[in-house]
């Protein structure tokens, strides 16, 4: 029989940020669990419309993803022509969003280490499996690329052109959700970090952060009787709303939506305001030891 979780809150972590806010705290709202989300800001897609809303196949790929570092397009079945066009509109993005964090969050400009942009053109795929699957709730933790501690923040932006909002499911507060799952956490293994790293599994090196936040993230979704019952808020982001979340610590979902953007930052925890609301500081306190 499902037993009554304590709420330890009451409504969807959201915070609205207007432009009519220029001076809001949005540091400490992002690192304090928030989803930032922000309704009035402009990116317009009309110049990319043609390469955005054509049928581009993702390839098998759940996303298109773009390495503003190198320039390289991943996961789109198209034409030369198409990719070109594609590329140059994930570029736009990923400009946009690193003058909006840099605007929005001045504290972790110097910090802040720009990641992937991807373009999610389709909705959730039903065919996945449990651990693959976004529709169910977690937090976000990659197998072959460890963080080390590092934050990840990311900035979705829904550019759906027929009206169709995003929908994300939040949840409990990080504490909570690891207060729940640790207890059944499976550590790293001896040496397995650098194992991982020489065989090439993981680029760089999985710390005991990196596995107990990985296995967060697999508890989470593998137990249906967690998606069942764990405390939750349902948010909906109209075409045109921007979001910015600390993906790592904000327990989540996409239960559906077409043609979002979506840019990764990770960010030293040394560059918060509030270090102590990292996950890797909330782990290293309920463990009782030190995980990078
Ligand atoms: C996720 O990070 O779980 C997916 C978010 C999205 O595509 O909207
Ligand atoms: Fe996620």
């Amino acid at each position: 029989m499902p037993v009554a979780e304590p709420l330890t809150r009451t409504q969807p972590p959201v915070a609205v940020l207007t432009r009519q806010d220029p001076r809001a705290p949005a540091a400490r709202l992002l690192e304090h669990g928030s989803v930032l989300l922000l309704p009035d800001r402009d990116f317009d897609t009309s110049a990319f419309a043609g390469a955005l809303f054509a049928d581009v196949a993702a390839d098998g790929a759940k996303t298109v993803s773009y390495d503003p570092t190198t320039g390289e397009l991943k996961g789109a079945a198209a034409s030369e022509a198409t990719r070109a066009r594609l590329t140059a509109a994930v570029a736009t993005y990923a400009r946009w969003a690193e003058a909006l964090v840099g605007e929005l969050l001045p504290g972790y400009a110097a910090s802040l280490q720009l990641r992937r942009t991807s373009w999610r053109p389709r909705s959730a795929d039903h065919n996945l499996s449990k651990r693959k699957d976004d529709r169910r709730l977690h937090v976000d933790a990659f197998p072959a690329n460890p963080v080390q501690g590092r934050r990840i923040l990311r900035v979705f932006r829904n550019v759906n052109p027929d009206g169709e909002s995003r929908d994300w499911r939040l949840g409990e507060p990080f504490a909570d959700l690891a207060g729940r799952f640790l207890p059944t956490a499976q550590p790293l293994a001896p040496a397995a970090g650098a194992l991982l790293q020489r065989l090439g599994i993981t680029k760089g090196r999985r710390t005991a952060y990196d596995q107990l936040m990985l296995q967060l993230h697999d508890q989470a979704k593998d137990s249906d009787a967690y998606q069942a019952s764990a405390p939750h808020w349902d948010v909906s982001f109209p075409p045109g709303a921007t979001w910015l979340v600390f993906t790592d610590a904000v327990v989540h979902a996409a239960l559906g939506g077409r043609y979002a953007f979506e840019q990764t930052f990770y960010l030293p925890i040394e560059a918060m305001e509030d270090q102590a609301a990292s996950p890797l500081r909330t782990l290293e306190r309920l463990t009782g030891r030190a995980l990078v």
